[in-house]
């Protein structure tokens, strides 16, 4: 019905007055009884509902246990932008008498691929400032908490290296949880110029916080600096 009636700024009264006072021959021969019971306001109401379906509000309806649909892609705006999205989802059984519908919700958040150094929940021995992560220390951590890493296999750190440079270490759940990957950083001399360096990652037993290690024994601080780190397959 809404993708028929979607440009038609009338359709609204016509079947709302349809649904009070019964109609026929629209769609097929079978008749639809009258429901006075509603009225024409309530039948209104109804009807915005119906016509708000697919439309570019984004909602998706999809009916039966099991389904997909395709997550829209962001608008690429600025080459540094990180992106959340959020996926609600609500259920609505059909009931079996006497037990009235059952309802279930879930709420899901998506991040961008390329994480930011700033966006970490939790740090240690190291300072946030406006570009990322600084003054680093030896067994320092940047946590990041309840990431899906599923299917995640390769990772690229921003960083620079105007000192000793050391070692990222991914690691689950823990500081000294299970090792997914490390990188070395070598040092470059320069704390003004940021690079990539790329590392593969063992695939994480589940969802679950990420924590990055940085090390280099004997250092003070000033390891490196991390701007973001980036997630692929
Ligand atoms: C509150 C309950 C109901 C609502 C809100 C509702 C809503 C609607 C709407 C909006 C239409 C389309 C009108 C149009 O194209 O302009 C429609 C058509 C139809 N409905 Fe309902 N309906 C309800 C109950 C029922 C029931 C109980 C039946 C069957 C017993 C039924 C059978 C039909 C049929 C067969 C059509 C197509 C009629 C035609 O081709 O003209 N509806 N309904």
């Amino acid at each position: 019905m809404a993708n028929r009636y979607r440009d038609d700024p009338k359709a609204l009264d016509i079947s709302a007055k349809r649904i009070v006072e019964g109609s026929s021959g629209v769609w097929g021969e079978i008749p639809m009884v009258p429901h006075p019971q509603h009225g024409i306001e309530q039948s209104r109401q109804m009807m915005e509902w119906v016509l708000s379906l697919g439309s570019e509000s984004g909602d998706v309806v999809l009916s039966g246990l099991k389904g997909n649909f395709e997550v829209p892609r962001p608008e690429k705006k600025k080459e540094d932008v990180s992106h959340v999205l959020i996926l609600e989802a609500t259920y609505l059984d059909g009931g079996a008498p006497p037990i009235a519908p059952l309802t279930g919700a879930e709420t899901i958040r998506l991040r961008s691929p390329r994480v930011q150094a700033e966006a970490s929940t939790e740090h240690d021995k190291l300072v946030i400032t406006g570009r990322g992560a600084g003054s680093i220390a030896h067994n320092s951590f940047l946590k990041f908490a309840d990431m899906n890493l599923t299917g995640i296999r390769k990772a690229t750190v921003q960083v620079s290296s105007g000192g000793p440079g050391g070692r990222i270490e991914f690691r689950h759940g823990a500081i000294d949880g299970m090792l997914l990957g490390s990188v070395d950083i070598e040092p470059k001399g320069d704390w003004g110029k940021y690079f990539g360096k790329k590392l593969d990652l063992k695939s994480a037993p589940g969802r679950g916080d990420l924590f990055l290690r940085f090390l280099n024994d004997g250092v003070g601080n000033g390891i490196m600096n991390l701007d973001w780190v980036e997630f692929a397959r």
